[in-house]
């Protein structure tokens, strides 16, 4: 499976703190926020990862992550011309996804919670059709809306609906077959002048092919939106690697973890850290796993 990271977008709601600096750039809390939902594409055995940002960004990511071969990964740095929409990341990464099962995170989209690396695991296992993950809101005219029945099947998606039919937002995480690629190619813009995700899951939910797993109690889905919410994030992180001593988002961790690096490599990449409490708490991760 491959995967596509899309940190696009102009980052209008978070300015001035990303006048300068791309919004997924960003700190929650002790790392950047794209280093999230990179780690959830590795958690998903992912290693094969293609960056997608504006040209104004490429050249930050490409000195954040370079090759990826530090992580024992591949990582490819491609554009977007301008913020065409989510489902573009598709037609972007054509040429290394075509005809392939893809995992498309977007790069403001951060999880946590013992339970998600088993969404993450199930997800994968599927073969066929398109897996997405649903979490309920409470501001859902800002999201993607998928409507199930009482079985749990997805029966409708409406993009930032003015009346939602549900409060159950598609969140930014989405894993698709062999068929995505070639269905972004059929969509049009929408009024907003995008290529919307959504059309691409109601293509999948059309084929009857859509799964949604309902984001269990013990996984929270952050909105790193506004400031407000950005904040808000940092201090859950934090609260919540305090309590456990693990922490989440690491991509030294998820490297290890997914055996894409051995413990020797981590311990080099933690001791390049460990003037940051992040480096001596993957030194320490490193001592005792
Ligand atoms: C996008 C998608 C939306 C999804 C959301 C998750 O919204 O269009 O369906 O629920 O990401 O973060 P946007 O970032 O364009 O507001």
């Amino acid at each position: 499976m491959k995967g596509i990271l899309l940190a696009g977008g102009s980052g209008t709601r978070m300015r001035p703190l990303s006048t300068i600096i791309n919004k997924q750039l960003l700190p929650v809390y002790n790392k950047p926020m794209i280093y999230y939902p990179l780690a959830n594409l590795m958690l998903a055995g992912i290693r094969e990862i293609l960056v997608i940002t504006s040209p104004e960004d490429s050249e930050l990511f490409q000195r954040l992550f370079s090759d990826g071969s530090r992580l024992g990964i591949s990582i490819r740095h491609a554009v977007q011309e301008s913020p065409r929409g989510i489902a573009e990341a598709l037609i972007i990464g054509a040429d290394f996804a075509e005809g392939q099962r893809v995992a498309l995170a977007l790069g403001d989209n951060v999880f946590y919670g013992a339970g998600f690396a088993g969404c993450i695991e199930r997800a994968c296992e599927r073969k066929e059709g398109a897996t997405v993950f649903a979490c309920a809101v409470e501001d859902p005219g800002r999201y993607g809306i998928v409507e199930l029945n009482a079985g749990g099947d997805a029966v409708a998606l409406a993009e930032k609906p003015s009346v939602p039919a549900s409060d159950l937002a598609v969140t930014g995480l989405y894993f698709y077959d062999r068929q995505a690629v070639e269905i972004a190619r059929t969509l049009e813009p929408s009024a907003r002048g995008e290529l919307e995700i959504t059309d691409v899951n109601q293509a999948y939910l059309d084929r009857g092919q859509l799964h949604v797993e309902t984001l269990p109690a013990d996984t929270s889905w952050l909105d790193t939106g506004t400031h407000e919410s950005l904040l808000r994030a940092s201090r859950e992180i934090q609260a919540f690697e305090k309590s456990t001593g693990a922490l989440v988002g690491s991509i030294e961790e998820a490297a290890f973890r997914m055996g894409f690096i051995d413990r020797a490599r981590r311990r080099e990449l933690a001791g390049e850290l460990k003037d940051s409490d992040y480096g001596r708490l993957l030194l320490e991760l490193t001592g005792q796993g």
